[in-house]
């Protein structure tokens, strides 16, 4: 029998030179990055290269882990559209000529996919390009409180918690009141905004929280793939509120 590859509790999704870490070969982490070299990025005497080994050289948009894997995850994407030879992109990477919106809603996705459920995810993000609102709405997951941190206060330091409730399929008739947002998952029993993550694709939902009171209504964005293989019912009442 193949034993089960086992893995340290953390991920750092996109390590570079772990400048960040106290302890930049700590064994509770899987250190991550999709490339593996050393720059001389500052020519200035006596300035030490930058130095990227990570332990796996990977994609964090398509992560070689299975589902629910680490306890935690640490995700500090490239932030700015540096240009490609300069000191910053070699240091940090860059979103200069990508689609980065795309990169970034599917390197949510996997973060969150390899994260175990009750685990949290630490999301880093440098809004002197982007600001920060326009890249938590590339994920449909929640944030929990942030920290704002460097001269200009543009550094974010943003927690996730990964939901633990199950959607369980449910059969025969139409939703009732007390279906999750109004809507019923059919044929999926994943957790329901991990699901909806990893199908993001097309179309954009916005519903509303199960007591329907307007006061209440807390609108959460998700993508649905049409034609997939969940189907999503709302009754009549619930119709009104969900605008597909
Ligand atoms: C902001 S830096 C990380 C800095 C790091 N946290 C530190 O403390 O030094 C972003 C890193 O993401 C890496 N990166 C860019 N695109 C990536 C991808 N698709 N998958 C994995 N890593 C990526 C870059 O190579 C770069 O090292």
């Amino acid at each position: 029998m193949t034993e089960a590859k086992t893995y340290p509790p953390v991920l750092d999704a996109c390590c570079g030179s772990r400048s960040f870490w106290f302890d930049k070969a700590d064994p509770r982490c899987l250190y991550v990055d999709k490339r593996r070299e050393t720059v001389q990025a500052d020519k200035r005497k006596g300035r030490v290269p930058i130095v990227i080994n990570p332990d796996e050289q990977a994609d964090f948009t398509a992560l070689p882990f299975p589902d629910d894997t680490f306890d935690h995850v640490v995700l500090d994407p490239p932030h700015g559209k540096f240009g490609e030879s300069g000191y910053m992109a070699k240091y940090y990477g860059t979103l200069k000529g990508i689609d980065w919106r795309d990169m970034l809603r599917r390197g949510f996705a996997e973060c969150f996919r390899v994260l175990r459920p009750g685990g949290t995810l630490i999301f880093k993000w440098n809004e002197e390009e982007v600001p920060v609102s326009e890249i938590l709405a590339l994920t449909p997951e929640r944030p929990l409180y942030g920290h704002k941190s460097g001269k200009l206060s543009k550094t974010h330091w943003i927690a996730f918690l990964k939901p633990n409730a199950k959607v369980e399929p449910r059969r025969g008739s139409d939703v009732g009141s007390d279906d999750l947002f109004g809507l019923r998952v059919v044929g999926h029993n994943a957790p329901l905004p991990h699901f909806f993550a990893a199908e993001a694709e097309a179309k954009e939902l916005r519903m509303c929280h199960r007591d329907h009171s307007p006061a209440c209504l807390e609108v959460v964005r998700i993508t649905v793939k049409p034609n997939s293989p969940i189907g999503l019912k709302t009754d009549s009442k619930h119709r009104k509120e969900a605008q597909v």
